[in-house]
């Protein structure tokens, strides 16, 4: 079995979040998605509009995903990657090369942003 892993905020899930999985779901057999924490936002200084407990709850319903898990650092993926014997991790084009380091321990792979959509616009035109 070929398990991939991914990682993202998923605040006001929108269509370039489900092609996102779609196609991470293609690369393996088991997907699991780490979604990020209100306490790890904080220090990423990102406020979110949907809490992560139903953040958490709307990605878990997708049906191209098998795990959802809490992203409460940056350093854990090391450790995620080992504890559930990833064979893929996989991101968004928008973070190509920057995780790079975790060639040494399973494949990395950068995937095509959906064009047009992102959190960020979509708060910006309702506040608009
Ligand atoms: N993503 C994507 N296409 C988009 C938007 C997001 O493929 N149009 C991917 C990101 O590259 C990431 C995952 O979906 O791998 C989760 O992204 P996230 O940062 O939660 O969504 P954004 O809409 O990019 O949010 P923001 O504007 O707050 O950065």
């Amino acid at each position: 079995m070929k398990t991939v892993i991914t990682y993202g905020t998923f605040d006001l899930f929108h269509i370039g979040h489900l092609n996102l999985l779609k196609r991470a779901k293609e690369l393996g057999d088991y997907l699991i998605v780490a979604v990020s924490s209100d306490a790890f936002n904080r220090v990423k200084g990102k406020i979110c509009c949907i809490p992560d407990y139903e953040r958490m709850e709307i990605v878990e319903a997708i049906k191209y995903v098998d795990k959802v898990i809490p992203e409460n650092s940056w350093e854990q993926k090391v450790d995620d990657i080992k504890k559930y014997n990833v064979d893929v991790f996989v991101m968004g084009d928008d973070w190509r090369g920057k995780f790079d380091d975790l060639k040494k321990y399973c494949e990395v792979v950068y995937l095509p942003r959906t064009e047009g959509i992102s959190t960020t616009q979509i708060k910006d035109e309702l506040k608009s």
